[in-house]
């Protein structure tokens, strides 16, 4: 039903802590842990078409040819707050990414985005960008951070939430048809407050222990 930029990890793994994560008893320090485990378990599938190459290398037995990452530059760039959990899993799978910041927060009546602060690595314009968040919604948060990495001149966007809602998919495709989004599940809908149905809750106040 979506084009073929929309990739949804069905993984058991994947499905199975999301179902904890769901639960409104799973404390923080697990629901941290359970963040950053699922963002690895996503970087996976986000990173499958990076570039290889090979080297030769000497093993007990003789000397073979064997691929190797190009090492084509990456950055991974957390929507602030919630995002910040997702950074630990990509850098455990990528740990020569850069990491950039964009702190925007909904406005609770609007639900707008309101940009808060921005700070990238200088050459973000060459490098290849994931966006992470928990939770696409409404979408207007991520629609804006793909938007604010256009003006920076990238022009490989990537996308990586765990949970989304139809609206918001069909947002981002809407707003950047070129952008590739990875996420665990597609929920059912939205509440009259902007919230993932059933979701998980409010994704920063479970990851910092906010509420
Ligand atoms: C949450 C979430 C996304 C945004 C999704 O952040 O982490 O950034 O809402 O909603 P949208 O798709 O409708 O824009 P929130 O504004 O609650 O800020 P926080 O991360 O500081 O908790
Ligand atoms: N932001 C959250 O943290 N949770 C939602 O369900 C929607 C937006």
């Amino acid at each position: 039903m979506y084009s073929e930029k929309v990739h949804v990890v069905d993984h058991p793994l994947v499905a199975h802590k999301l179902t904890i994560l769901r639960d409104k008893n799973t404390p923080t320090k697990e629901f941290r842990e359970l963040v950053s485990e699922i963002g690895m378990l996503l970087t996976y599938e986000a990173t499958r078409d990076l570039p290889l190459t090979e080297r030769e290398v000497e093993t007990p037995i003789c000397k073979t040819m064997a691929p190797t990452l190009q090492g084509k530059k990456f950055a991974v760039v957390p929507i602030l707050r919630a995002g910040l959990g997702l950074v630990d899993g990509v850098l455990r799978m990528v740990p020569s990414a850069r990491v950039g910041h964009i702190g925007l927060y909904r406005d609770e009546e609007t639900l707008e985005p309101v940009k808060y602060f921005c700070k990238m690595p200088k050459d973000i314009a060459s490098r290849e960008v994931l966006i992470v968040d928990p939770m696409l919604a409404t979408g207007g948060s991520a629609s804006a951070a793909i938007g604010f990495m256009k003006e920076y001149g990238c022009t490989a966007i990537k996308l990586m939430v765990l949970l989304a809602a139809p609206c918001g998919i069909e947002r981002i495709q809407k707003d950047h048809p070129d952008v590739d989004i990875y996420c665990g599940v597609v929920d059912s809908h939205l509440n009259e407050h902007g919230y993932i149905v059933p979701g998980l809750g409010d994704a920063g106040d479970r990851i910092f222990g906010t509420k």
